[in-house]
Order: structure tokens, then C-alpha cells, then sequence
């Protein structure tokens, strides 16, 4: 099919990239003109495992084009992606001026039925708004507009697999013929039909994937409902870590053993310093308005906001505690990104934490895999260092922000000959408490107070 991407973000450029790689034909778009500039030169402006490979095939095999004209991209799709930004306005409210704008330029460059499919993240009740706008902005045309809502779910760092390999694709729409185009642009992914980059030489067996055809309003809702609630899970197991504090017990232990019940499900309880990015803070946010806009009380998503904003100030207090006097302190960080795999800082805890840092006049060296361009926009004047060993080298307290492999596998025995003073930070628990420790480390993370009495318990 002729397909038409209009934002080329990171869910326009997964979506489009992965699509153009199943078949159809891509025209992706976007206002950025520096944006298109970096595309049409076979670069990619955001850092996304196997999407490179992706890109490059599908514009080699002539399935993939950008273009900075939108006209062009729409004129001749049978089927439009919006997947334009819906950033928070200072109500917390989504900002919905960009796909309203869209909305106008897609009835004015079109001259054939077109099915219009939102795949940015919007409030319940955004379709009928959409709908109503292009009927206005094309009412000379006589074209005919349907409108679907295919909301995403793709993690930064992980999209590509994620788009290749979906849990569940769900689709609202309004007619039959809406679901028969959905149901034909999603036919390669649900049959395997395509070479996946992430998975070789072959993809796991046995994955399943839900096609779910259900009302727009369900579907925009369903993208909102996903992300609170693992906003919530969150949240639920970093008061668990608190708790893990005060009683001596260790959240680690208490997470697994709750988690192996399949009701609930191990992953996203991971404790620490809590959750950022540009989805969850912002869609819980979007969600708490909806509900009070339809009068519905929803606040228990206000206090998984809240808990989650406490993370950087409980680990402030740990941070003041254990090294007394803050100021001109020589502070090593290491993770600047929202999390692993990804070179996205929006929303990033870590940033947060820089932040609080250099306001309490710290000394602050930081390092990054991949992050630390983007980072130094956001913290002009910092010292960035991209060799975690030269950041901890001389330097009172490492905190470890953010949980990148490569920080896993550091030689921590050299870190401790190396450091100042031997203070760990560990706000991912993503080390052993008992192997830093023996170490000589003195190292603190979340809710796991009394490491070397803790002996893991480990089932099946
Ligand atoms: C999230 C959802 O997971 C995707 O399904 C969704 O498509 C996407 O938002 C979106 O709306 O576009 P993403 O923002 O890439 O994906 O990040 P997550 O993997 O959800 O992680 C969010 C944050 O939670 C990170 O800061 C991570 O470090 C933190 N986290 C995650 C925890 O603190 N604990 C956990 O156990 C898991």
C-alpha cells in the first residue's frame, strides 16, 4: 500500500522505517527541515538499535522517501500515520495544536478518499475531533475521510523488535473498510513476512500477536490506560523499596516472589529512582486531565506522580547523609539517559539529579554512552567525560543513574582504587550489594538496607 508518515520523530520514523521494510511504499514527512536534511542523507537523527539497517534497505529497495513537503507525502497515500508530538502544556493537558494543524494541511493536499490513522498519543475523544476538522478544512474537495486510531507501543531502545514483534495491535476505527486497510497494512507483520534486523539468523518461535479491532474511543484510551498502569506499577514498588528500608527487608526479594504470580507479572517493578521519558510522566499527566475533565476521579495516578518526583529527592537525602557537605564535593555520574539504549534525556531522572547537583554547588563529572550530546544542550557549562573510569577517577561519590549494561560490567575493583572515596550511589539497584560490598564499597541503593545479612533467594 501507499502509505504516508507525517512526523518524523521517533515513533514516525520506527513506524515508517519498519513499514516501508514489510512492503508498502513510505513517504515520510516532517516540518523540521534539518530533520529531512539528516534523512535524506541516510542519517538517522535519533539513536535507535537496528533502525540504521532498517532505513537503509527500505531506501535502497526505493520503498522509503522523505520529503519536507507534506503535500507531497499525502497526495498520492491510501492511508495517512499521524504521528506528529502531543508535548504537555503547562496545565499537563496534551497539546494537541500539532495534528490540528495537520488535520488542515491533509484535506487541503488531498484529492482522493484517504484513511487517516492517529498514532501519536492523544486524550480519548481526539478521533471525532479529527474527523470533524478535515471534513471542515476539505469540504470542497468531496474527498472522503475515515479516521482510525492505532495507538503505539513501542520502547525507545527497543522499538524495532517491538514494531517487528508486537504483543497486541489494536485498532478503533468507525467502518469496515477502515478495518480491512488496517488489517492489510499490519498482514506482513502478522505473518512473519519481512527480515527482521534485531533477530538473527531467526526470530524466537511462538510469539503471538493480538489483532484487537475496537471503537477510537477504546483504542486512545487503551494507549493511556497502558502507560499509567505501568506508571503505577512503578511507583507501587518504589514505595515497597521504602518500606524495604525502614523493616530491613529486601525489595528485590519481595518484587520477585510477587511478581512470579502471573497475575501480576514481574516486569516494571523494578525499584530505583523512578520512571521519565517522553511517555509515561507525560501520559499520566494527560490521563489525570481526561478523568477530571469527564469528572472522574482517577487520583490515584496523582499519587504515582508523586511518589515518583519523591525518587530524586529520597536519593538527594541519601546522597547529603553519606557525604555530609555537598559543595565542591567531586561527584562522578554515570547515565545521563531516561534509560539504557536510548539517547533520550527528556524527562531523564538523571538530568533531575544533575541538576539538584549543581545547585548544591557539587563538582559534577558525567558520562553517558551515547547521551552525552544531547545532555550537553540541556547542562551547558558541565564536564562531560565519555570514560566511566576517568569519572570516577579522584572523585568523592559515583551515582549511577541510569541502567546501561556497560556500567554492569565495569572493573569495579579498579573504580575503588581509583576513587577518593569509595561511595557508591546505585539508584538502578543494578549491582550486587553483597559484591560491592566485599569490594570495600560503601554502597547505597533503594530498599535494600542490610545488604550483607541479605542472602538472595532464588526459585526455580
Ligand atoms: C513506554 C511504554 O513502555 C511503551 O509501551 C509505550 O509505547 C511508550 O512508553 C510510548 O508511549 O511511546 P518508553 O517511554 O520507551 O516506553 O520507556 P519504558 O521502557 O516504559 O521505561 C519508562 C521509564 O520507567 C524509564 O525511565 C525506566 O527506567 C523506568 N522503569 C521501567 C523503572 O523505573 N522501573 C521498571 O521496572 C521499569
Amino acid at each position: 500500500m501507499r502509505l504516508a508518515v507525517i512526523g518524523c520523530g521517533y515513533v514516525g520514523l520506527v513506524t515508517g522505517c519498519c513499514l516501508a521494510e514489510t512492503g508498502h511504499d513510505v513517504v515520510a514527512t516532517d516540518n523540521d527541515p534539518n530533520r529531512i536534511a539528516t534523512l535524506k542523507a541516510g542519517r538517522l537523527p535519533i539513536h535507535e538499535p537496528g533502525l540504521d539497517v532498517v532505513m537503509q534497505r527500505a531506501s535502497a529497495a526505493s520503498r522509503l522517501r522523505f520529503t519536507g513537503d507534506c503535500a507531497d507525502a499525502v497526495r498520492n497515500a491510501d492511508a495517512i500515520f499521524i504521528c506528529v508530538g502531543t508535548p504537555p502544556l503547562e496545565s499537563g493537558e496534551a497539546d494537541l495544536s500539532a495534528i490540528d494543524n495537520v488535520a488542515k494541511q491533509i484535506a487541503a493536499a488531498s484529492s482522493s478518499s484517504k484513511l487517516v490513522i492517529e498514532k501519536s498519543t492523544v486524550p480519548a475523544r481526539t478521533g471525532d475531533q479529527l474527523r470533524r476538522a478535515l471534513n471542515v478544512y476539505g469540504r470542497s474537495t468531496g474527498v472522503t475521510f475515515r479516521v482510525a486510531s492505532n495507538p503505539e507501543f513501542l520502547r525507545e531502545g527497543t522499538g524495532v523488535g517491538d514494531f517487528f514483534h508486537p504483543d497486541r495491535i489494536v485498532v478503533g476505527v468507525e467502518d469496515e473498510e477502515s478495518e480491512r486497510l488496517l488489517r492489510e497494512i499490519y498482514k506482513p507483520i502478522l505473518e512473519g513476512d519481512f527480515c527482521c534486523p534485531v533477530h538473527q539468523p531467526g526470530c524466537p518461535e511462538g510469539r503471538v500477536t493480538s489483532f484487537l479491532v475496537t471503537t477510537i474511543a477504546s483504542a486512545e484510551l487503551i494507549k493511556h490506560a497502558s502507560n499509567s498502569f505501568l506508571g503505577l506499577k512503578i511507583s507501587y514498588a518504589n514505595v515497597l523499596a521504602d518500606l524495604c528500608e525502614k523493616l530491613g527487608a529486601n525489595v528485590d526479594e519481595v518484587t520477585q516472589a510477587v511478581g512470579l504470580d502471573p497475575r501480576i507479572g514481574r516486569q516494571f517493578l523494578s525499584a530505583g529512582l523512578g520512571f521519565g521519558g517522553f511517555c509515561l510522566p507525560k501520559d499520566i499527566q494527560a490521563f489525570i486531565h481526561l478523568a477530571e475533565r469527564e469528572g472522574v476521579d482517577f487520583s490515584m495516578l496523582k499519587e504515582v506522580e508523586k511518589i515518583n518526583k519523591r525518587r530524586i529527592d529520597q536519593l538527594m537525602e541519601k546522597v547529603r547523609e553519606a557525604l555530609w557537605v555537598v559543595k565542591d564535593k567531586k561527584i562522578g555520574v554515570l547515565g545521563l539517559a531516561f534509560k539504557p539504549d536510548t539517547d533520550d534525556i527528556r524527562f531523564a531522572p538523571a538530568i533531575d539529579v544533575v541538576r539538584r547537583l549543581q545547585s548544591e554547588r557539587a563538582v559534577i563529572r558525567a558520562s553517558d554512552p551515547v547521551a552525552i550530546e544531547r545532555a550537553r544542550t540541556v547542562l551547558p557549562g558541565m564536564t562531560f567525560i565519555q570514560d566511566p573510569y576517568e569519572v570516577a577517577r579522584g572523585a568523592d561519590a559515583l551515582l549511577l543513574l541510569t541502567e546501561w549494561k556497560e556500567y554492569r560490567e565495569l572493573d569495579w575493583r579498579l573504580i575503588y582504587s581509583e576513587m577518593a572515596r569509595p561511595l557508591v550511589f546505585d539508584a538502578r539497584n543494578m549491582l550486587s550489594p553483597k559484591d560491592m560490598q566485599s569490594i570495600g564499597f560503601e554502597y547505597h541503593s533503594f530498599g535494600r538496607p542490610d545488604v550483607s545479612a541479605a542472602m538472595p533467594v532464588l526459585v526455580g
